[in-house]
């Protein structure tokens, strides 16, 4: 009996100083298996004289339930232990700042084609939409560009094997609309438009927007403080605009619009060439033939018509200076008007 309780008291030394379930385990095994000390010494109780037996196997009973309890007990303790553990170290640290969401955007081009839209409407222009495959018709017999037209050059057409193209400007979109509906007429109409070119301000898609306003009475004056209303609001600045000569066989007279460099404010800089003055946009008055392929009567009626580059008035807005970043969807650059103002 001394022997049990020197053993049994061991046996509960090694359980509570257990660190582990495992080791706990490993120490049930020793003890309690099928081949642990104490399972032994009942078996060996047999040896015994008959009459010592029923002492002797209710005390290693009794210490058997002894280090089955402390097993238990130790079991809970540890287990306890380890969720409390594995809490504390997954825990949320709610003060630390987030990792935050990636916030898309709007693509600048998408962007500045709706601040175009938007400072139109509130002028009273509708936005019209056209096809982007067209016909030779839309895309330039309706607009005075009979076949071996010289202007046709120009434009280095995509064209389709059925004889169609892809549209090289905005303009059949006027076109459009005059078939449509009768003056008074009042309309932008961005899109993208295609042509074989490549560069850093050329590229074989880009984005037009065209401009149409045909009523009665519809001057060149109109169309010049139309056009300089527009460049100062979308470029948020009081600047000057001139008009040169130049020639569309859709319009007559005809001009390019130059306005003060919107970076130098025309003192000169690299990019406007140190001449102060930036390319923008053509325009001119409708040409009669124009209205005669619509069915509107010269006669009776006049109007306006211009079309600028969308990316180049993006360059301009946010000072880009490769045209071809905007197409190229590196995602360091666009995230730089993620969120931004139009
Ligand atoms: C035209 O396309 C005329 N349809 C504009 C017009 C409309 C004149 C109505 C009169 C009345 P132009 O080929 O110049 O014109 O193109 C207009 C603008 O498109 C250019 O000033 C330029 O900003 C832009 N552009 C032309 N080619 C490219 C290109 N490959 N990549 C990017 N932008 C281009
Ligand atoms: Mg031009």
């Amino acid at each position: 009996m001394g022997e049990l309780d020197t053993l049994t008291g061991s046996a509960l030394a090694q359980i509570r100083a257990a660190g582990t379930l495992l080791e706990l385990e490993e120490i049930r095994v020793r003890w309690l298996g099928r081949k642990g000390t104490l399972t032994e010494q009942l078996k060996s109780l047999g040896a015994l004289p008959a009459g010592e037996r029923p002492a002797a196997g209710a005390g290693i009973n009794a210490a058997k339930n002894a280090l089955q309890l402390a097993i238990e007990q130790r079991r809970g303790e540890l287990a306890h232990a380890s969720v409390e553990q594995q809490l504390s170290s997954g825990a949320i640290d709610v003060t630390l700042p987030g990792r935050g969401e990636l916030q898309g955007g709007l693509h600048p081009i998408t962007a500045t084609r709706l601040r175009i839209e938007e400072i139109f409407r509130r002028a009273g222009y509708e936005v019209a939409e056209g096809p982007e495959i067209e016909d030779e018709f839309y895309n330039f017999e309706a607009l005075n560009i009979p076949a071996n037209h010289p202007a046709r050059a120009m434009h280095d057409t995509f064209y389709l094997k059925d004889g169609r193209l892809l549209r090289t400007h905005t303009s059949p979109v006027q076109i459009r609309a005059m078939q449509r509906g009768k003056p008074p007429l009042a309309l932008i109409a961005p899109g993208r438009v295609y042509r074989r070119d490549s560069d850093v301000s050329h590229s074989p898609m880009f984005h037009q927007v065209e401009g149409l306003y045909v009523d009665q009475n519809v001057s060149f004056a109109n169309l010049k403080a139309t056009l300089h209303k527009f460049m100062e609001a979308f470029f948020e600045q009081d600047l000057s605009m001139r008009l040169r000569p130049s020639y569309f066989p859709f319009t007559e007279p005809s001009a390019e619009v130059d306005i003060s460099c919107v970076l130098c404010r025309g003192a000169g800089c690299r990019v406007c060439k140190q001449t102060g003055w930036l390319e923008i946009a053509g325009c001119g008055m409708v040409h009669p033939q124009v209205f005669k392929a619509c069915g509107i009567d010269a006669e009776r009626y006049t109007g306006f018509a211009f079309g600028a580059g969308i990316e180049r008035l993006a360059m301009l807005r946010y000072g880009v200076n490769d045209l071809r970043l905007f197409f190229d969807n590196d995602l360091r650059f666009l995230a730089g008007f993620a969120g931004g103002r139009w």
